[in-house]
């Protein structure tokens, strides 16, 4: 055998299959509360459409009961091997049963609001952790035709979002259908409107930002959960929220040195609200202690606005690159790993009529709410997150400006060279 074809034997057969794929995600505001969007290219012909990001939901929901025109669009049909493994995966609401779904044509019923199952064609682009590639398409893409995001935002943004995108756990969310390595994707949020951030999928590393910095060997660890029966012990009826969703184990928050036990309650990573919240009890004790430091930093306290409690006047706090300078906040992992979270992701900026102040963005969750801690966007804004099912693993880098950098930094110029094999 000559050398070229013993080389061209060990390409098609030593090279792993690659495919890894990049989406923009942006900031949005309604009334002033931030959301986020993943940008993707849906239909045929192709159009780009902003999902809600939603990382608990286990599939991805389009609205599409009036003008939804494709040409490769079609409902799941109830009696078809698709609709089946739907409702294996536990998708589908006990209400599909075939002889009554007469109502919506004999289609596969994902949910008891009448949505139905659809397969559209999807395409994102390849990436190689550098630069964006090559569009992949993806010709049979599931989702339920339902208006679950505009639910979420109570009917506001109606002509941005088209629906949401769903990266919760499931063999048919929108990483699991579109990576051959499905355990694993990452968010990067910018916090800036105007700039986007980055998802990717199906890529453990690397994911460099500018000027050149591969932010995967800034991550650290920390175990990742999902929802199974009983993990809430102290929960009767546990609702859908809680079922869609990735938690870790928080173990104290300590502001400024001072340490608050948790004792290592579920903590909910969120991107569908826009602020930590905390249970009554943790809430109380976070902001008596954040108040006290605050005190002692001489930051002079004005009339809170909702739905924050804390307030400070702007003009007396310090700014620096991480944001305004306030008591700092870090959260211990179960296995004391810990996420340091600066001015910039703690606190948010509130400029009204003769008002300009900084507000402690964690909101009140009231007595006993469950779960106890859900870490919100705003905390998770420049910050760098890996998703990794397989591993069971959440990799965080807490905030990307201490490297001098941004969510904002990926380089989303198209290199075509980059495509999947
Ligand atoms: C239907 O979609 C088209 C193309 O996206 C858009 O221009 C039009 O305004 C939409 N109509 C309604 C009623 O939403
Ligand atoms: C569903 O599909 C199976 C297998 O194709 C077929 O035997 C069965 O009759 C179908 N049931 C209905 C109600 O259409
Ligand atoms: C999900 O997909 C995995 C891998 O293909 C498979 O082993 C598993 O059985 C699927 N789960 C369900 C509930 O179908
Ligand atoms: C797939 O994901 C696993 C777990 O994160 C990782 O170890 C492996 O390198 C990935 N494989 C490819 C081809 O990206
Ligand atoms: C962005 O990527 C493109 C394509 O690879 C490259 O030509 C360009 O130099 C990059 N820009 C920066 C600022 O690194």
């Amino acid at each position: 055998m000559s050398p070229s074809i013993l080389l061209l034997f060990l390409f098609l057969f030593v090279t792993p299959s690659f495919s890894a794929f990049v989406a923009p995600i942006t900031k949005h505001h309604v009334h002033n509360t931030p959301f986020y969007t993943l940008k993707l290219q849906l239909k045929t012909p192709m159009q780009p459409t902003f999902l809600l990001l939603h990382i608990g939901a286990t599939y991805t929901a389009v609205n599409c009961h009036s003008n939804y025109t494709s040409t490769t669009s079609r409902p799941v049909p109830c009696n078809s091997s698709l609709c089946h493994s739907l409702r294996s995966n536990q998708l589908i609401s006990k209400k599909c049963d075939i002889t009554t779904n007469a109502a919506v044509g004999g289609n596969c019923v994902i949910s008891p609001h009448k949505s139905f199952a659809m397969v559209d064609s999807l395409a994102l682009q390849a990436t190689d952790g550098r630069n964006p590639g090559k569009l992949t398409t993806f010709p049979e893409f599931v989702f339920t035709c339902s208006d679950e995001s505009s639910r979420l935002l109570k009917g506001r943004a109606k002509k941005v979002v088209a629906g949401l995108a769903g990266l919760g756990v499931s063999n048919y969310s929108l990483p699991a259908q579109v990576s051959t390595n499905s355990s694993v994707f990452s968010l990067c949020i910018s916090g800036s409107p105007s700039a986007p951030g980055v998802a990717f999928f199906g890529l453990d590393k690397p994911y460099y930002f500018f000027p050149g910095l591969d932010v995967s060997n800034h991550l650290s660890y920390t175990p990742l959960f999902s929802y199974h029966p009983g993990i809430f012990t102290n929960r009767k009826t546990e609702t859908k929220q809680l079922k869609d969703g990735y938690y870790i184990k928080v173990k104290s928050i300590i502001i400024n040195g001072k340490p608050i036990n948790i004792n290592q309650k579920l903590t909910m990573i969120s991107t569908t609200n826009p602020y930590t919240v905390l249970e009554r009890t943790i809430f109380r004790a976070v902001t008596v202690e954040f108040k006290k430091e605050s005190r002692t930093m001489k930051l002079k306290s004005v009339k809170p606005v909702k739905p924050f409690k804390l307030c400070y006047e702007a003009d007396g706090v310090l700014e620096t690159h991480l944001g305004p300078t306030v008591p700092q906040i870090k959260l211990v992992m179960q296995n004391d790993v810990v996420w340091r979270v600066f001015g910039k992701n703690s606190m948010v900026r509130i400029v009204d009529e003769g008002l300009d102040a900084w507000c402690l963005a964690v909101v009140d969750g009231g007595v006993g709410s469950v779960p106890a801690m859900v870490i919100g966007g705003h905390q998770l804004e420049d910050n760098l997150l890996q998703f990794d099912y397989g591993k069971k693993t959440l990799g965080f880098s807490s905030t990307l400006l201490q490297y001098k950098t941004l969510c904002a930094n990926f380089n989303f110029s198209t290199n075509n060279a980059i495509k999947v094999f």
